[in-house]
């Protein structure tokens, strides 16, 4: 592999969680694109399905291994790429878990693990793919955050708090890293149809529908293309925001 595509010179892509729903859709749509895109998985068979979904659109496109959790995983990540010449200056950090239960019922534990997923999981992640984006005085952040980090969620304490700390974690980023021409977004989606959203109850998903305005869940490949947007040149002047996409269930 090298660092860029030797025929679009398109800046590689890391996406995280890409062995299924919004990450899958991101990656397949950023390979298509043109990018040199890894995609990642927690265990070495989901990285060997996304090499094989990728290889089918980018033949230099693959999936690796990532645990973002893990400070370790999170730089065996890097060196491979570094090794490989796919560092990447677009990260699109989409990978996250739920794990629901009532405040008052809610463990410690249940409580952490979210935390340590989807919030130190993310500045583990970012801690290491900023430095080359430096280097470059180029780079692109986007943050898959959710609508319930704005609203709250009743059940999702946890997630609502990892995901509302990203938001704050994505401004900070925007503004220490702006002079070097990296701008970081976060994307808050709604209620889109994938494996998270599949093991809802049939009546909580419903009462949700009944919150959305366009009447309808979201699909991953519009995220995707919202994504997209943002890790091009054509969003240069947008940084630290907040990006809404939602069918309109919560207008900022
Ligand atoms: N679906 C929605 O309606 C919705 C709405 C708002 C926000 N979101 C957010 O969008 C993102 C993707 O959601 P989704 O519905 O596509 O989720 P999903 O289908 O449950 O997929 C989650 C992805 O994250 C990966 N992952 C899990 N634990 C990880 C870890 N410790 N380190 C690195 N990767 C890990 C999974 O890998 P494995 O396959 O190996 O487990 C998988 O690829 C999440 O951040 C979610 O919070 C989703």
């Amino acid at each position: 592999m090298t660092d860029s595509n030797p025929t679009t010179q398109l800046p590689n892509v890391l996406v995280t969680g890409a062995s299924r729903g919004l990450g899958q859709a991101i990656a397949l749509a950023m390979a298509t694109k043109g990018h040199k895109v890894v995609g990642t998985a927690t265990s070495a068979e989901g990285a060997a399905k996304i090499t094989t979904e990728l290889a089918a659109i980018s033949p230099s496109s693959c999936g690796k291994v990532l645990r973002q959790n893990e400070k370790e995983s999170v730089d065996q990540l890097f060196t491979e790429l570094k090794e490989e010449e796919a560092t990447p200056l677009i990260l699109i950090a989409n990978a996250g878990i739920t794990s629901d239960n009532l405040v008052l019922r809610m463990k410690e534990e249940e409580w952490r693990q979210v935390l340590d997923v989807n919030l130190t999981g993310n500045f583990n992640l970012t801690s290491v793919a900023i430095k080359p984006m430096v280097k470059a005085r180029w780079g692109r952040i986007i943050f898959i955050g959710s609508v319930v980090g704005s609203i709250g969620n009743l059940g999702q304490a946890n997630y609502a708090a990892s995901k509302a700390g990203l938001i704050g974690f994505s401004k900070s980023l925007a503004r220490e890293f702006a002079s070097r021409n990296i701008t970081s977004n976060l994307i808050a989606p709604g209620f889109i149809d994938t494996d998270m959203t599949a093991k809802l109850d049939d009546a909580i998903k419903e009462e949700m529908l009944r919150n959305i305005p366009l009447r309808r869940y979201g699909k991953p490949t519009e995220v995707a293309a919202l994504a997209s947007f943002l890790s091009s040149e054509d969003s240069s002047y947008i940084t630290g925001q907040t990006l809404h996409i939602n069918g309109g269930m919560f207008m900022d």
